[in-house]
């Protein structure tokens, strides 16, 4: 058995969990920012590991993660409770860990620097069969990171850092701004909650506005199909897209005319005067009801006062829901749905 830890970003944990936990198929143990998730060795093969010595088996195919909300993967070495740390750093194989350069890092405000350094002289002693042991803090082969989740240290090997850019894709330095644009990061984490890469590959917006979700699905080579009923926001979405040289289905038309198949429907709703809609509540009652025929899963993001669950009708259930913070005047509401009898 071995243990991975996502260290998540704090913006949104029960997001940043669910997006983990729903796109890989599996559940974690969550304390503080850090989920652990265990998995049998006998689980897919971990292709970002290929150095033959380290020739074990892991979760996911690390290589392939697009998360929003995880900053970091690592594998867990071992964990100790403070008082043993360095007693275990004593007894582990670092010899075997470390065949070239290496890093050591320890979270924020963990150890004073007396233990620091003793953990770093116990690494480095180790290794004198190494005729050349590196020290390289900016491009280790082994990062080893040091992690506490308020009870146990967690020392790990850093397999996956997110270098996504997300804040240059932020609405306002893309070529067409709009007030109503989602941030890329969440735009990514929805993409995400519904559901494991293998699975999702075609997704639909029919709200798609500026083009903010086609642009995160596009750039995670996912299928996607944009409708917007305002012919502004069409070229908005086209530029985008065209600005960054991704692809995207785009047209002009109504959600409501949308009845193509697809893997799952991912879309910010139209809310206040942006939205351009007389009776909101009566175009999404529609639209629920009939989205059934296309897709069993649907992520929404809406606006916190729109009473969502009054408007889905039977044959959606919410099975996730969450609240993030956007701005003082702005609270968003991301909601996981599933079609009722999803298996028929
Ligand atoms: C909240 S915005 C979407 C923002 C988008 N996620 C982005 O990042 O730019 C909702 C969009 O729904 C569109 N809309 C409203 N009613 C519609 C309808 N019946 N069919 C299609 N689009 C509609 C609006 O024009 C608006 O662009």
């Amino acid at each position: 058995m071995k243990e991975h830890l996502f260290l998540l970003s704090r913006d949104c944990l029960s997001l940043a969990r669910a997006e983990v936990e729903r796109s890989l198929e599996t559940k974690g143990f969550l304390k503080k920012n850090k989920l652990i998730i265990s998995v049998n060795d006998s689980s897919v093969n971990d292709s970002s590991v290929n150095d033959s010595s380290n020739n074990h088996l892991s979760i996911v195919d690390l290589s392939n993660l697009s998360l929003g909300y995880t900053r970091e993967v690592s594998e867990i070495l071992f964990s100790e409770k403070e008082l043993k740390l360095l007693l275990g750093a004593k007894n582990y194989d670092w010899g075997s860990l470390i065949k070239n350069s290496y890093s050591i890092e320890f979270e924020k405000g963990i150890f004073d620097e007396e233990t620091k350094k003793v953990f770093f002289k116990i690494v480095w002693d180790s290794l004198n069969k190494l005729k050349k042991p590196v020290v390289d803090l900016k491009k280790a082969d082994t990062k080893i990171k040091l992690y506490s989740d308020g009870e146990k240290i967690f020392v790990t090997k850093n397999l996956w850092t997110n270098s996504e850019k997300f804040e240059e894709r932020k609405a306002h330095n893309r070529l067409y701004n709009h007030p109503t644009a989602l941030h890329p990061k969440l735009a990514r984490a929805m993409i995400n909650l519904a559901g494991s890469s293998s699975k999702i590959k075609k997704i639909a917006d029919p709200f798609c506005g500026s083009g903010g979700i086609l642009i995160e699905g596009a750039l995670m080579n996912k299928k996607m199909i944009g409708i917007d009923i305002d012919k502004v926001q069409i070229i908005r979405a086209k530029e985008n897209l065209k600005s960054l040289n991704l692809k995207s289905e785009v047209s002009l038309g109504d959600a409501l005319d949308f009845c193509e198949e697809v893997d799952a429907i991912i879309s910010d709703l139209p809310y206040g005067k942006n939205s351009k809609v007389n009776n909101i509540d009566n175009t999404l009652r529609n639209f629920f009801n009939k989205i059934t025929t296309c897709t069993k899963i649907l992520v929404i993001g809406s606006e916190e006062k729109m009473n969502l669950p009054r408007l889905i009708g039977f044959e959606w259930v919410i099975v996730e829901e969450f609240s993030i913070y956007i701005h003082k005047t702005m609270t968003k509401k991301i909601f996981v749905l599933e079609l009722v009898n999803k298996n028929n």
